[in-house]
């Protein structure tokens, strides 16, 4: 089966992510012992979606959070590059497109808000995918993204980092149709840029505002950023 490595070449992270489609809801619950659902609930909080707006919700996979965004009224979109994950969300009412993170199909200023959840990581270049985000979102509107990050209590990120990551392989044995793919996870959790940083690079691809709150006591965070609108004529 599939596993794509750190230099995350697109064709292997979308073959991965094939290979763990089917099944990939309920595995998501397991490992993440249901606060996933918690996650999702937060970051639909966050982008505050209104009837009316359209929202783009990038490597969306299943779909599973845009209907979550959906559930506001707002017109949600659902885009991966993974046509398997696209497939194993058939059933549920938003559109799907398969598109690219770093080659967006849309055009600029399309969408009033763009969320990313535990997709970014993947991505082979943030900072360009977070400047295409920018580029589809229209001037003063919203970006949030929902990933990993770093337990803020010392003792427990030390614990967190160093065994509970290693752990994670053996536990998708059971669980995963494709166990391989959750080393590649459990390794792309480790090197993952911490609150902090991440938000400077969210700042460097040109969104301001740049704030982000802790979830799970850092296990997983929210950044949020607003693109900046064009300067007025003089
Ligand atoms: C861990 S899943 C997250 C799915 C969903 N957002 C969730 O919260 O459950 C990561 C998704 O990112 C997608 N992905 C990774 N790189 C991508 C890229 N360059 N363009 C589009 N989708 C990508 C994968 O196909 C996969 O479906």
């Amino acid at each position: 089966m599939a596993r794509a490595g750190l230099d995350k070449n697109p064709r292997e992270v979308a073959e991965m992510f094939d290979g763990v489609a089917k099944g990939y809801d309920r595995t998501n619950s397991v490992m993440t012992l249901g606060f996933d659902r918690r996650w999702r609930e937060w970051s639909r909080r966050v982008l505050d979606a209104k009837p009316g707006e359209k929202v783009l919700d990038l490597a969306a996979g299943t779909a599973v959070s845009t209907v979550e965004y959906a559930a506001s009224g707002a017109w949600c979109v659902a885009a991966d590059f993974s046509l398997g994950m696209l497939l194993g969300g058939a059933h549920r009412p938003v559109p799907k497109v398969a598109a690219d993170a770093l080659r967006l199909p849309f055009a600029d200023d399309s969408f009033d808000a763009v969320t990313v959840s535990f997709g970014l990581r993947n991505f082979n270049d943030t900072e360009a995918a977070l400047r295409e985000m920018a580029r589809v979102v229209k001037p003063g509107g919203r970006l949030v993204v929902c990933e990993v990050s770093t337990p803020t209590f010392r003792p427990f990120r030390f614990v967190y980092m160093r065994h509970l990551l290693r752990v994670l392989p053996l536990i998708a044995r059971f669980v995963s149709s494709n166990p391989e793919a959750y080393k590649y996870l459990a390794e792309s959790m480790r090197t993952w840029p911490d609150q902090r940083a991440l938000g400077e690079v969210v700042a460097r691809a040109g969104w301001e505002d740049v704030a982000w709150m802790n979830l799970t006591g850092g296990m997983v965070a929210l950044h949020r950023g607003t693109k900046p609108a064009p300067p007025e004529p003089a």
